[in-house]
């Protein structure tokens, strides 16, 4: 069957896998770690503002945009942005909607393979962190167990001549996802979603209530359930004058929502003309909220106030996805029955994030196969070959996970509003908000009510200029400068640090002489991922650049030409 045939097998096939690829590993491991870094429950107010301002405007946007392109004959961000924007710019800025799926994949199944190498480990006995000892220990031996299965201590993953076990996990889980990504949209990726999901709720529900029930030591009585809950539902509202905290809000609900990520466009595009996107994008949107917020940051806040308390929580569970790997395990050591419960979780985590690379791969290999016009086969030949180099740079570059967390930075964040943006502007300025909400409503048993429209149009594209230059204004001339940078920059720098640390003598030289050297050790990789991103959007623009002509010649209207709901002149050659 032609990528043009494909179409979802029911209506809750479409929303089961659009949830599928919103619940991930954000919803377990970022969001957690979000939440802790960011004062808790004064994380919640601007992640529930962003999800209302964001996420479900610009969802709506997406949701609608792919059906209509879909109906055109296309499945890809370039070919049907190009339709919203009305031409070549729109068009160009697609591409980064096919660069984000396929870049965060690079990593994100390497991630997805150590939580099935961990889930392996728990039912083998090989994790290692005892049940007693002090919270300390327990977490050096879990960061040591990570730093083996991650190669996170060195470049390389086969620098010390070993095969390590995470390599055959990766190749593994690589597998899985080719596999089911070449068996198509409804054989494929929705059966697996339909399968995946309830099992994923089931395992969550199991370990929520376990964590839930867990007894209150009776020596650290402040760590207890109901400190958990309220570390994460009550705010601390000084929090909120802190632009890093609304900033981390609104990337978390784009990252965990799968909006702006060039997914939800490309599944909405195998969606029928009288399909409900408004319900549809509802339902998948609340669907990952309860996964989210319910599930992801009750476990794994909960879970880590009542077993290490509130500090270290805040200390082990915050920033990047690795954090959970080695937060975990000291949790579930001192839980009884840890074991069962550590392999159901990080089951769990892998179902949930094969779910999202899945659709991370999908929106590629449309993309490859409509701009190129090859088949199925080689269209997944190719994803499959762009996709494993990209995994075997991250592996290569593995030390302090620098290309792990440059890639996720720059395009899992970064891009994400850029796309984001380009959408929402191209459906509610370019083409117009009505004629949006018009094509939006076809088929639709409920209507976008009239202040998201507004919204649309004023509110989203405000909000996210002023959250992206705030973005910009507090991170990139640090990012900027760990790129750059020469040492004697460098030293400068930490010494300015040291000295506002009010540290001086020998340990403001241990500070400096440290801060230095992991700033130029992680130079070249940052470097490295930079030309990896670079050469990755240069394949992507030329490809778009190869299909606009394709297109063209077909005699298919490719700058959204012709009126939304004309359908007297079929896009289709
Ligand atoms: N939306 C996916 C997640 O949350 C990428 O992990």
């Amino acid at each position: 069957m032609s990528e043009q045939k494909q179409q979802w097998g029911s209506r809750l096939g479409v929303i089961l896998a659009v949830a599928g690829s919103a619940v991930g590993l954000g919803n377990f491991l970022r969001f957690p770690g979000n939440a802790a870094q960011n004062g808790g429950g004064a994380f919640m107010i601007p992640y529930f503002i962003a999800f209302l301002v964001l996420g479900i405007p610009i969802g709506w946007a997406e949701w609608t945009m792919g059906r209509y392109g879909g109906r055109k004959g296309f499945h890809s961000a370039p070919a049907i942005m190009g339709l919203w924007g009305k031409g070549p710019f729109a068009r160009y800025m697609g591409a980064f909607g096919v660069l984000i799926p396929i870049a965060v994949y690079f990593y994100y199944v390497i991630i997805e393979s150590w939580c099935l190498c961990y889930a392996w480990n728990y039912l083998t006995g090989g994790i290692g962190v005892e049940p007693a000892g002090a919270v300390a220990s327990q977490v050096a031996t879990s960061k040591e167990f990570f730093a083996d299965v991650t190669f996170s201590s060195q470049d390389g993953f086969l620098a010390d001549g070993k095969i390590h076990q995470s390599v055959w996990f990766f190749l593994i889980t690589s597998v899985i996802n080719i596999f089911f990504v070449f068996r198509g949209l409804s054989k494929g990726i929705e059966k697996f979603c339909s399968y995946a999901m309830p099992a994923m709720a089931i395992c969550a529900l199991i370990v929520l209530v376990r964590v839930l029930t867990l007894p209150t030591d009776p020596a650290h009585p402040d760590q207890s359930v109901l400190a958990g809950l309220n570390f994460m539902w009550n705010p601390d509202f000084t929090k909120l004058s802190d632009p890093k905290t609304w900033l981390a809000a609104a990337g978390q609900i784009f990252f965990s929502l799968s909006v702006g990520f060039g997914v939800i466009i490309n599944y909405a595009s195998y969606m029928r003309r009288k399909d409900d996107v408004v319900l549809s994008g509802l339902t998948s949107s609340a669907t990952n909220e309860f996964f989210e917020v319910a599930l992801g940051g009750m476990i794994t806040l909960t879970a880590s106030v009542v077993f290490l308390g509130l500090a270290a929580t805040q200390e082990n569970t915050g920033g990047t996805f690795s954090t959970g790997f080695f937060a975990l395990p000291v949790v579930f050591a001192r839980m009884p029955a840890g074991n069962i419960f550590g392999a159901i979780w990080f089951f769990m985590l892998f179902l949930a994030a094969i779910t999202s690379s899945l659709s991370m791969l999908q929106p590629t290999k449309a993309f490859v196969e409509e701009a190129l016009g090859v088949s199925r086969a080689v269209g997944t030949a190719i994803v499959a070959g762009v996709a494993l180099a990209g995994n075997v740079f991250v592996l290569w570059f593995s030390k302090g996970l620098v290309a792990l967390d440059t890639i996720d930075f720059w395009v899992g964040t970064v891009m994400i509003f850029v796309v984001a943006g380009t959408q929402i502007v191209c459906f509610a300025w370019i083409t117009g908000l009505d004629k949006g909400i018009k094509e939006a409503h076809e088929g639709a048993q409920i209507r976008i009510p009239g202040f998201i429209a507004f919204m649309m149009k004023w509110v989203s594209p405000a909000y996210l200029l002023v959250i992206f230059t705030m973005f910009c204004w507090s991170n990139m001339p640090g990012y900027w400068a760990n790129l750059t940078w020469s040492e004697e920059q460098f030293r400068a720098a930490a010494l300015e640090a040291g000295a506002a640390k009010n540290l001086s003598g020998a340990e403001l030289d241990t500070f400096v002489a440290t801060d230095v050297a992991g700033k130029l050790d992680a130079q070249p990789a940052t470097r490295y991922s930079w030309a990896l991103i670079l050469g990755t959007i240069g394949l992507l623009m030329a490809t778009t650049a190869v299909g606009a002509k394709r297109w063209k010649a077909q005699g298919r209207d490719i700058d959204g030409q012709f009126p939304p709901d004309d359908e007297t002149k079929p896009n289709l050659a």
